[in-house]
């Protein structure tokens, strides 16, 4: 998906690929050494981000999911769908702090996979949760805060993973970049379900951890906005 979305446009993402920024020269070895290793790279993203899958599936088989297995995969699916939405507003900051553009080429892997724990995270709900029964599961959403605002996240990622291959973005153009704004709304939404959730277990330490990151990751979106509009200003 593209949660991939975020400031950078297709287009942008298309020009790191042909026409990267000016870099002192001694990056270009550097840049010859990533370009090298981008197909090995990606492998190996592709195959550690299937980690909390194996893991989960690992302790199935070895009767160490716990007195609560549904719980277990609820809560592991969920915390890893957060962390590949975390990981994935990571990518334009750590693109533009280190001037590695070839790590946006990461972005919608990542940010797929954070469609596809939240899938995982559903199902487990949907299926084992509440055994398909879809009267129970509105009473759910409408009747406990956490699950609705869980519930609107996940709604919101739907057109994101939709549009994530990139003849949507072609197609999309401008309209595609604006779509993919979303991912700031389902962060936010995401800190909320989790927030909600463990409040009520008075365990507050993971949701203040994960709610500061994506603070840090909106906020510095914020700045370089703030500062462009400046910088706009004063030219003008
Ligand atoms: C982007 C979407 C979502 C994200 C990022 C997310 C994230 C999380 C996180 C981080 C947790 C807590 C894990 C922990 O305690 O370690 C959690 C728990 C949970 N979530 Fe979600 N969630 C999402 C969508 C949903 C949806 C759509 C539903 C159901 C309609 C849902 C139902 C639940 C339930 C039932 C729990 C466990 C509650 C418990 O164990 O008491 N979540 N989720």
């Amino acid at each position: 998906m593209s949660v991939d979305s975020q400031t950078v446009s297709a287009g942008e993402t298309r020009n790191a690929r042909v026409a990267p920024r000016a870099r002192p020269a001694a990056a270009g070895g550097l840049r010859a050494g990533l370009q090298r290793w981008m197909a090995p790279a990606k492998i190996g993203v592709f195959v550690a981000a299937l980690y909390p899958l194996a893991r989960i599936v690992l302790f199935g088989l070895t009767d160490r999911l716990g007195a609560n297995p549904i719980e277990f995969i609820t809560r592991s699916t969920g915390l890893w769908t957060l962390v590949f939405l975390c990981i994935t507003l990571a990518v334009t900051p750590l693109r533009r702090l280190t001037g590695i553009n070839e790590l946006l080429r990461f972005r919608r892997m990542l940010g797929l996979y954070a469609f596809f724990y939240a899938v995982l995270h559903l199902t487990t709900y949907v299926w084992f949760d509440k055994w398909f029964d879809v009267a129970e599961m509105f009473k759910d959403i409408a009747k406990r805060p956490f699950i609705t605002v869980g519930f609107l996240a996940f709604v919101l990622l739907i057109p994101l993973a939709a549009t994530s291959p990139r003849a949507a973005a072609r197609k999309l153009g401008r309209r595609w970049q604006t779509l993919h704004r979303a991912i700031y709304a389902i962060a936010v939404l995401a800190i909320l379900h989790f927030w909600w959730m463990r409040a009520g277990k008075h365990d507050l330490i993971l949701p203040k951890t994960y709610g500061a990151i994506v603070l840090v990751l909106l906020g510095w979106r914020v700045a370089v906005w703030a500062a462009a509009k400046f910088a706009e200003r004063k030219r003008a």
